[in-house]
């Protein structure tokens, strides 16, 4: 293996555990940058931004490293990932690709005027993030988001022929967690995937850590609802676990417990932040800058940077996500969740 320009060593004494297998799927954040400020996320919306931001052309040569490494499948986040200017064309350089998945994570705000592109440009699926269908509470849990704005991003997404679309609602008690079933309606009435996700004490997401409202009891908000089976995850997806609606066999709901029961065990994702740092892990801000690499537009060297960090990846069987300690320091949106 050649020089590489490791920049942040592992800082703790946390298990690592050198995975057999390659990273799979990669979470680009294409930008840091967002315009709404969701309380479970980040402060306010001045909360200060990365200086460096790659190129479109390095963020194709890193891409080209990631796919050299093993990875099939990429999530396109931020950020806002729709705020970056050349997203469309980003994407279509990474569909030319033939990967076996390529997604994105989004607010919607941008998305009347984006679903049908990024749908032409080669996108395979979309999920949104949507807490409430009232807007006076959408207001105030974005700090100043516009929900209507929001539902026409959907609905064009819907009309776009995006499927499936799944919605995550991170649930805070005493701000939406009486929506859960409406919410879930909502979806299914649209043919879209409701999600409920606990909120984790990651970033911001500490602040309201005795707001959050555990799987079990947002479960139990939908029971009547729901066929009484344990949840089930998808093959080569997230870690979100489902349940199909009593009666439809087609409508489910999905659940993201990472506060309650995290999820580490055999995980298979690696994360690229805007500045172009490789992450092996949510929960830490450990990770390798493969500076040199993007400088010399060398995608080889890329994938041994991408090596690199692989085993810095903490060892999923001891090791509890969200809940370390280490992940207090993380930016979400810096990262992309
Ligand atoms: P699918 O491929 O559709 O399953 O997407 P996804 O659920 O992986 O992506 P999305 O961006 O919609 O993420 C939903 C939530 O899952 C976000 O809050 C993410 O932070 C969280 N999430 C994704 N991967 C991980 C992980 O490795 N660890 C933890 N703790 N949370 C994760
Ligand atoms: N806890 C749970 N989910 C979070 N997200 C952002 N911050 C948190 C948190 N502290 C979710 C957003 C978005 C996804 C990318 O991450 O709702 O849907």
């Amino acid at each position: 293996m050649r020089a590489l320009p490791v920049l942040q060593p592992a800082r703790s004494a946390r298990p690592l555990a050198a995975p057999s297998t390659p990273p799979r799927a990669v979470r680009l954040s294409l930008t840091d940058r967002c315009d709404l400020a969701c309380i479970y996320c980040r402060p306010h919306k001045h909360d200060g931004y990365l200086e460096r931001r790659l190129s479109t052309d390095e963020w194709r040569v890193l891409v080209h490293g990631l796919v050299g490494a093993g990875v099939r499948r990429v999530r396109i986040t931020g950020g806002e990932p729709l705020l970056f200017p050349g997203v469309v064309d980003f994407v279509a350089a990474i569909a030319d690709l033939g990967l076996e998945d390529l997604a994105i994570t989004t607010n919607a705000t941008r998305l009347e005027r984006l679903a049908a592109p990024l749908r032409a440009a080669g996108l395979h699926r979309i999920n949104v993030s949507l807490d409430t269908l009232d807007s006076q509470r959408f207001f105030r849990i974005t700090r100043g988001g516009n929900l209507a704005q929001v539902l026409r991003g959907i609905d064009a997404a819907v009309a776009a022929g995006f499927d499936p679309i799944k919605l995550n609602t991170v649930v805070v008690r005493g701000e939406n967690d009486d929506e859960v079933e409406a919410i879930a309606r909502f979806a299914w009435e649209r043919g879209l995937v409701p999600r409920f996700l606990e909120v984790m004490p990651i970033g911001d997401g500490q602040t309201l850590s005795d707001r959050m409202v555990p799987f079990s009891e947002i479960r139990a908000r939908l029971e009547h609802l729901l066929e009484p089976v344990d949840p089930a995850r998808e093959a080569d997806r997230g870690p979100a676990r489902y349940v199909a609606r009593r009666g439809h066999a087609h409508q489910r709901v999905g659940f993201i417990t990472g506060t309650t029961d995290t999820f580490c065990r055999g995980c298979d994702r690696l994360r690229v932040a805007s500045d172009g740092t490789l992450r092996p892990c949510l929960a830490t801000n450990d990770g390798v800058s493969p500076t040199l690499a993007l400088a010399r537009r060398d995608a080889d060297l890329v994938t041994d940077a991408v090596h690199a960090a692989w085993e810095m990846k903490p060892d999923g069987e001891v090791w509890k996500g969200c809940t370390e300690e280490t992940a207090r320091e993380v930016s979400i949106r810096q990262i992309g969740g």
